[in-house]
């Protein structure tokens, strides 16, 4: 790619940037939110076309005018946000879009010629599930397959990290690994500076749409690389312990035997047992596709119990883990979705009016508090980058009046400055008395935030430890369901009263 400019209305989201990726290589894209990483890659797989500048593969002059232009040339993108039908399985996802091919007129050699490949690269998937049903970890795994179906020769990654457990992350890694032996060149977009460092062979840095430079992995370190994607050092934040609980205090949310069905018919939730203090951060720690996306949301409300019940005090603030599904309109402006939850109420109401003006000042305080970049609050809310469309659902959740958090995978896609800001905004709800619950497959979010653990394993919580004295080596294990706690150890989890003023959920 060379001198590749894009500008967008009020952005010049990439300006003159050039980039050589060679075959076999595996090439890091690195930046800052928003630097401009997702749209160099949209114009290499001609979603977009540059305004100036130019492609060339393989020496030869390329102009896509469409995304097929280039998956003919040999280009694949695994997206930051994957663009799979739901409702269709995976075999399916895999060959839509296939005019012509070898398989199209037999499913069974399509499913055969499909095991083939994903048993060569340890991709192991259920053909026949359809997409709605498999976890973010599966559904990447969907999208990888396609692409190599579509024999890519040049392969982008956008994030494919973010969503997955350190276990599926090394698969992953492997993976890439075999794939650029075999000649493919990779491009891998990751905002974790130890995974660059170990998988990557080059690097190359973006900072507000400009190219900063490109290193070798071996000649640079992680200082380095953090400090050309910031323009400065940063320094890591310590975790703190939470103030004092008073004796008396009681429990802000409660699950109490709750079981939930999973979209599968299977108990994805097996007669959970859990209470969380105000002013405290219980992690919970497990890899993915082990109940947290149904945990989430039975006590977001989104999904019935099959039995048991919940208990909560206050209001309840979400950060989904699907911000996309969950959490942003995304053809509404950023302003609207600010106020999503709460434009029926006053100040953003008066007798029956919105009032646009409050609404506007509103969303522009937010927008600086929590450092959105983007040109205006009028923007849709799709446009923005991935982690600052992370931002704006957590800048409306945080400033709801709530005792509650539930943060599903809070950073997840966020750069080193907005994790850091978003856990220092993590810690200081819970110093405000806020009972703080935290999903992530993160292990080091969850060591680092964490007052309690709870290690969730095929639905049940199978340990519970002190964040401050946690034993890593023994939270793996137990992530592994290689040590199970019995249910006698667990039980003084429960507390023997209930809160009087709570609200109460049982079987729906
Ligand atoms: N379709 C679009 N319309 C308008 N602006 C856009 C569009 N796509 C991207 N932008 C803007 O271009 C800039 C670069 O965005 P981009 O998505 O490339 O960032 P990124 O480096 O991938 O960030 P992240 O790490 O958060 O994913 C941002 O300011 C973004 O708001
Ligand atoms: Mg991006």
């Amino acid at each position: 790619m060379g001198r590749i400019t894009k500008r967008f209305p009020g952005v010049i989201a990439n300006q003159a940037i050039a980039l050589d990726v060679k075959a076999g290589e595996i090439h890091a894209l690195l930046g800052e939110n928003g630097a401009g990483k997702t749209t160099l890659m949209n114009l290499l797989c001609g979603l977009y076309e540059p305004d100036e500048g130019e492609i060339r593969i393989f020496g030869q002059l390329m102009r896509f005018r469409s995304p097929k232009d280039a998956i003919a040339a040999g280009i694949g993108m695994v997206h930051q946000h994957f663009r799979l039908v739901e409702s269709f399985t995976v075999a399916e996802n895999i060959i839509l879009g296939q005019t012509k091919g070898l398989w199209r007129d037999s499913p069974q050699r399509l499913h055969a010629h499909l095991q083939t490949l994903a048993h060569q690269y340890s991709l192991t998937l259920d053909f026949t599930a359809r997409i709605w049903q498999l976890s973010v970890g599966e559904q990447q795994r969907v999208e990888i397959l396609k692409a190599l179906y579509r024999r890519a020769r040049v392969l982008i990654l956008d994030e494919p990290t973010a969503v997955l457990t350190p276990q599926e992350a090394q698969d992953l890694m492997a993976t890439l690994r075999h794939l650029a032996a075999q000649g493919t060149a990779i491009i891998f977009i990751s905002h974790k500076l130890k995974e660059v460092m170990a998988l990557c062979d080059r690097v190359t840095v973006l900072r507000d749409g400009q190219r900063v430079g490109t290193v070798a992995v071996p000649q640079t370190t992680e200082q380095e690389l953090a400090q050309m994607m910031v323009g400065r050092t940063i320094k890591r934040q310590r975790r703190t312990d939470p103030p004092e609980r008073l004796p008396q205090t009681e429990p802000a949310l409660i699950l109490k035997q709750l079981s939930v069905m999973g979209d599968r018919q299977h108990l994805a939730l097996r007669a959970i047992d859990l209470a969380i203090y105000p002013g405290e951060i219980v992690g919970i720690a497990g890899v993915d596709g082990n109940g947290q996306r149904e945990l989430e949301e039975a006590i977001a409300g989104l999904r019935p119990f099959s039995q048991g019940e919940l208990w909560r005090t206050g209001n309840l603030a979400h950060i989904p883990s699907d911000r996309y599904s969950m959490g942003l309109l995304t053809e509404f402006s950023i302003a609207e979705n600010l106020v999503l939850r709460d434009v029926q109420h006053p100040p953003f109401q008066w007798r029956g009016l919105l009032r646009l003006a409050w609404i506007r000042k509103y969303a522009v305080d937010l927008v600086q508090r929590y450092l959105i970049r983007t040109p205006s609050v009028q923007t849709r809310a799709g446009n923005l980058s991935g982690g600052n469309a992370q931002k704006v659902v957590f800048a409306r959740e945080l400033t709801r009046h709530h005792q509650v958090l539930l943060a599903a995978q809070p950073t997840r896609g966020l750069d080193i400055s907005a994790t850091e800001f978003v856990h220092a905004q993590m810690v200081a709800r819970r110093d405000a008395g806020t009972a703080v619950l935290l999903i992530s497959t993160e292990l080091e979010e969850i060591l680092c935030l964490s007052d309690r653990i709870a290690v969730l394993y095929e639905g049940r919580i199978v340990g519970m430890m002190d964040g401050a004295s946690a034993d890593v080596h023994q939270l793996g294990l137990m992530m592994a369901g290689k040590t199970a706690v019995g249910h006698a150890q667990l039980a003084d989890q429960t507390p023997s009263f209930y809160p009087a003023e709570a609200d109460r959920r049982t079987r729906d």
